[in-house]
C-alpha cells in the first residue's frame, strides 16, 4: 500500500471507532501530537504533587493527612502510567524529563499558582481533580488504546481526589467564619486558573481540529470547559460559596451558566513561564531528580544481574 493508501485506510478506522494500538500504522502527526500531549499529561501529573506536598506535614488531623497522603501517591502513580503510555512512541522517559527539564514541554500551568491555606487543599481537589475528570472522562474514549486504557483506572481515582477535595472545602464552608472565609478565598484564586485547564478557546487552539478529526478528543475544549463551569457552579451554591464572577449568569434558553471572559494574557504569561511558581516547581523536580539518580542506578543494575544470571541460565 502506498502512504495515501494507508493513511486513507487509517482514518477509515478511525471513523470506525476503532482503537490504534501501538504497533499500528498511524500519521507521524498523529504520533506527535499523542506523544506531545501524553508526555505533558504525565508532567502534569508529577509537578501536580508539589502544592500538595507542601500541605503533607500540617494536614490538620491524622485522617486528612492520610487521605491527602494517598491522594499524592495516586498522582504519582498516575504520571507513571502516562510515561509508560507516551513510551510506546519509543522515546524513553528519560529523554521526556530532559524535555520537561529544558521547558520543551509544558506541564499544566494551574500548578504555577501557589497553595497558600490548608483550604487550597480542598479547592485543587474540588476544581482541578474537578476539572481533570471532565478532560479524562473523554479522554477515555480517545482513539489510541494505551492511552485510552490509562485514563480508566485515573479516572477512577480522580473520582476519589475530586470527592475529597469537595468535602474539605464543604467542611470549612460550614465552620467558623474564619474557615468559610478561608474556603472563600481559596475558590476566588483556583476558578479562572480551573477554567484556563481546558486549554484556549476551540477557536484559537491550533491542535482542536486534528485532535478532534483523529478522536483523540471526542469533545472541544469549550464544550468540556462549560460542563465543568455548570457542573462547579452549584456545588459551589450548595454549599454557600460565591463564584468570583460578577457576570456569572444562568441562560434559560441554554440551560448554561454564562461566565465573564477569560483572562488569557494571564494564561499565557504562566504558560510562557511568569507565573508565581513556575520557577519553583522545576527548580524543586530538577533537584529531587537529581537527588534521585542513585535510585534509578540501582534498579538499573539489579536489571542487568537479573538479564546476566537468566542469560547464564538459559545457555547452561
Ligand atoms: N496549561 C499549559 N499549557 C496548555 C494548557 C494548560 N492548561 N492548555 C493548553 N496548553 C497548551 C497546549 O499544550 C498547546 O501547547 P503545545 O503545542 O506546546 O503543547 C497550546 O496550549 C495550545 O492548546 P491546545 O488546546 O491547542 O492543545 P491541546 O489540543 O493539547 O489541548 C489540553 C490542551 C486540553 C490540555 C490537552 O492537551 C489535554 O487534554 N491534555 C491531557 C490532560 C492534561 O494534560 N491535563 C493537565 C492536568 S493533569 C491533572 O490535573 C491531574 C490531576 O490529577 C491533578
Amino acid at each position: 500500500m502506498t502512504e495515501e493508501e494507508k493513511a486513507i485506510q487509517f482514518q477509515q478506522r478511525i471513523d470506525a471507532g476503532e482503537k490504534i494500538e501501538p504497533r499500528d500504522w498511524m500519521p507521524d502527526d498523529y504520533k506527535q501530537t499523542l506523544f506531545r500531549q501524553i508526555s505533558q499529561h504525565a508532567h502534569s501529573e508529577i509537578i501536580g504533587m508539589q502544592p500538595e506536598g507542601n500541605w503533607l506535614l500540617r494536614a490538620p488531623s491524622l485522617r486528612a493527612k492520610k487521605i491527602l497522603m494517598a491522594k499524592i501517591q495516586d498522582e504519582a502513580g498516575h504520571g507513571l502510567y502516562l510515561y509508560s503510555a507516551a513510551e510506546t512512541f519509543g522515546i524513553d522517559r528519560t529523554e521526556m524529563i530532559a524535555m520537561l527539564h529544558s521547558g520543551k514541554a509544558k506541564y499544566s500551568s494551574i500548578f504555577n499558582y501557589p497553595a497558600l491555606t490548608w483550604a487550597d487543599m480542598g479547592a485543587i481537589g474540588w476544581l482541578v481533580d474537578g476539572a481533570a475528570i471532565v478532560n479524562q472522562t473523554m479522554l477515555a474514549k480517545c482513539s489510541y488504546g494505551p492511552y485510552a486504557r490509562a485514563m480508566v483506572r485515573i479516572c477512577k481515582e480522580e473520582g476519589f481526589h475530586q470527592r475529597q477535595g469537595y468535602e474539605i472545602i464543604a467542611n470549612m464552608s460550614a465552620g467558623t467564619r474564619e474557615q468559610k472565609e478561608m474556603a472563600q478565598d481559596a475558590l476566588n484564586r483556583w476558578w479562572e486558573p480551573s477554567l484556563m485547564m481546558f486549554g484556549p478557546h476551540d477557536a484559537d487552539s491550533p491542535h482542536t481540529h486534528n485532535s478532534m478529526k483523529w478522536k483523540i478528543k471526542v469533545e472541544s475544549n469549550d464544550t468540556l470547559r462549560q460542563r465543568f463551569i455548570d457542573r462547579t457552579v452549584e456545588q459551589a451554591h450548595h454549599i454557600g460559596l460565591t463564584i468570583p464572577d460578577k457576570n456569572l449568569k444562568y441562560n434559560k434558553e441554554t440551560m448554561h451558566w454564562e461566565t465573564s471572559p477569560i483572562n488569557w494574557d494571564e494564561f499565557w504569561n504562566v504558560v510562557k513561564g511568569n507565573g508565581p511558581c513556575n520557577h519553583q516547581r522545576l527548580n524543586h523536580h530538577k533537584k529531587y531528580h537529581q537527588e534521585g539518580q542513585w535510585v534509578r542506578d540501582c534498579a538499573r543494575a539489579f536489571e542487568e544481574k537479573l538479564k546476566s544470571e537468566s542469560a547464564a541460565i538459559k545457555s547452561n
